[in-house]
């Protein structure tokens, strides 16, 4: 009687296991394109912590870094076909999605301040941005930082006379198109993870990026020189299958949100300071000469600046930039 009690006693135990080991993990496969230790690379590492702990192990996050799965083209279609759930493409890089307005965010000096530019990706503006993308069957969660750019080539670089006829590789964004023009250059759209070789066989002579990325990259090893010109800002979106992220289980759905806006908190408030360190890097390579902008030179850069803003008018729309310029005028 007792064997048989054990027995069954087992048996329910094994009936029990039986299920919740044969529940396999929701996957979220996350990819991006740059490398692992940048502001976004750190950024999905927390999200994948976090959202694992919070939902004890119910999802599991896989990240592809360093355009190992995707590139900026092919992984936005990839989302939008489901063989990747998450992105953080940065916002120069929706406007082939049909979705112009993100490139606002590419209009050189638009933002008087870091604050300005959080007033607007934290506030309405933001979020009404966001929403824009539900349409294209995409969800967006969250924006993330990188930093503000510099423009290097393998000339020296103090004011926009310098640009005129270099060719200049850019994000898929007509904003930046418009601006590289504006400076005299010939701008290039060109995959993230093809712009260094692009600069060592000089199909390019130059850029624009956030230290952090022009370090991880080495672009530094292939530039001799930059102007801090911090012109442009650089920073992401991260997005998700829309379908994916509607059929989830409410609570799984809830826990993921959190670990997003804890993840969202955490990148922000290193971003600023990887960019620091990765300026210091290069610095101390002594790799490239960096030029730092005297005040004529600045107003120059501003200057040349200012003419995108109308061309570019009609594409991100005057009433995003007013907002977006009323925002920055009451911000410090
Ligand atoms: C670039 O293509 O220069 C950037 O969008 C890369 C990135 O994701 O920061």
């Amino acid at each position: 009687m007792k064997k048989l009690i054990l027995a069954a006693a087992s048996i329910a135990a094994l009936a029990m296991i039986g299920p919740a080991t044969a529940q396999s993990p929701i996957i979220i496969k996350f990819s991006h394109v740059v490398a692992s230790d940048t502001p976004k690379g750190k950024g999905s590492e927390k999200f994948k912590e976090l959202a694992e702990k919070y939902t004890n192990g119910k999802v599991k996050v896989e990240l592809y870094p360093n355009s190992q799965l995707y590139k900026d083209k092919e992984e936005v279609e990839a989302l939008q076909l489901g063989t990747v759930q998450m992105l953080a493409p940065s916002l120069a890089k929706f406007g082939p999605l049909g979705v112009r307005e993100f490139e606002v965010f590419d209009l050189p000096y638009i933002f008087s301040s870091p604050n300005a530019l959080h007033a607007v990706t934290r506030g309405p503006i933001g979020k009404d941005l966001l929403a824009k993308l539900d349409a294209k069957g995409i969800t967006g969660l969250a924006y993330w930082d990188n930093g503000l750019k510099i423009m290097s080539a393998n000339k020296p670089l103090k004011t926009p006379d310098d640009m005129l006829g270099l060719k200049m590789r850019i994000q898929s964004s007509k904003v930046l198109e418009a601006q590289m023009k504006a400076y005299g250059a010939v701008p290039q759209v060109i995959a993230f993870s093809e712009v260094y070789q692009a600069l060592q066989t000089g199909v390019v002579d130059g850029t624009e990026n956030p230290p952090s990325n022009m370090y991880t990259q080495k672009m530094h090893e292939v530039q001799k020189y930059a102007a801090i010109t911090n012109h442009g800002y650089i920073g992401y979106a991260v997005i998700v299958n829309k379908k994916f992220w509607d059929g989830l289980p409410a609570d799984i759905r809830d826990q993921l949100t959190k670990a997003m806006n804890d993840a969202t908190e955490y990148t922000n408030s290193i971003a600023q300071k990887e960019n620091d360190d990765a300026f210091a890097a290069m610095k101390k390579s002594g790799k490239t000469d960096f030029h730092v902008l005297t005040d004529a030179e600045r107003k120059a850069w501003v200057d040349a600046s200012k003419p995108v803003w109308k061309e570019m008018s009609s594409r991100v729309g005057q009433d995003l930039i007013d907002q977006i310029l009323k925002v920055s005028a009451t911000t410090n």
